[in-house]
């Protein structure tokens, strides 16, 4: 497998433990989120035989719950932690004949699946574009996607961070610490963007609540990734065999999308 960065280790790998916890916040609501989903595959097509992939899918909150709604689905991830926690998941959810999880890496793709095979590919919660610093890697990385998925079919990039939403959010100088409850685990974030790179960095520490109201310190990472606007991000997906389709401000409006105040929820359709 390619090298990954050491932030890709760290996060997804070493310390999979601390990103499960912000997973697990995440599964709540990850079945209201399939649905949505699943409601814009159907308004392109894509009914409940059809066969997905999701790129990145961590511990398969998206792909366990589209499994659910009848959809034969697919995962890849480089984590084994994440995606053996998927499988235990799928397992306890009745749907482990619909989801097959794939320790893979998204940039080696066809090695794991034939040319043309699925009809639709989802990428999630900004996962994986952007991540490794470098134009020419997206663009190898949607070029996978294009290779594994059928003439027609369609490429989802869903809730994903947009480079003018942080350059707005900069230059009204939005951009500060926060912290989040994940139950008992309080999350701090502190991040960072620098306009002159597109990138935005962060620094996630965790903390457990102890009982006495103190926190005990549990960990910490920092990733730092390229963030695209759209006109960039349709380019790179040009680049790599996909068309641009549509793009809203959200999965459950669906209403046009607007630059500096949606993230992204673009769809794209195979170059022919
Ligand atoms: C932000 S998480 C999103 C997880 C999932 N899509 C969701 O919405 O819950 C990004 C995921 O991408 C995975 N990942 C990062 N680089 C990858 C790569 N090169 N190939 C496959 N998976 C990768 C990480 O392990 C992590 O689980």
């Amino acid at each position: 497998m390619n090298r990954q960065p050491r932030w890709i280790e760290e996060a997804f790998i070493e310390k999979a433990d601390l990103f499960l916890k912000v997973l697990e916040w995440q599964w709540e609501r990850a079945e209201e989120e399939a649905k949505l989903i699943a409601n814009l595959l159907r308004k392109y097509g894509i009914k409940d035989e059809a066969k997905l992939l999701e790129v990145g899918c961590g511990n398969g909150r998206i792909l366990i719950n589209l499994a659910k709604l009848g959809y034969r689905t697919w995962g890849v991830d480089i984590s084994p932690k994440l995606i053996n926690d998927g499988i235990k998941k799928a397992r306890e959810r009745g749907v482990e004949g619909k989801v097959e999880f794939v320790i893979c890496d998204v940039r080696e793709l066809s090695k794991f699946f034939k040319r043309g095979f699925f009809d639709a590919v989802l990428a999630v919660w900004t996962s994986i574009i952007g991540y490794y610093l470098n134009d020419d890697v997206d663009v190898r990385v949607l070029k996978e996607c294009r290779y594994v998925t059928k003439d027609g079919g369609h490429l989802f990039v869903l809730n994903t961070v947009n480079r003018d939403v942080l350059t707005l959010r900069h230059s009204l100088r939005c951009i500060f610490p926060s912290f989040e409850e994940l139950d008992d685990v309080v999350l701090v974030e502190k991040p960072t963007f620098d306009p002159l790179t597109s990138t935005i960095s962060n620094k996630w520490t965790f903390y457990k609540k102890a009982a006495n109201k103190d926190l005990k310190y549990l960990g910490e990472f920092e990733f730092k990734l390229r963030v695209y606007s759209l006109h960039e991000l349709i380019n790179i997906a040009k680049r790599a065999g996909w068309k641009y389709v549509a793009s809203y401000t959200d999965l459950t409006t669906l209403r046009d999308f607007v630059p500096s105040l949606s993230g992204f929820n673009l769809v794209f359709e195979t170059l022919t």
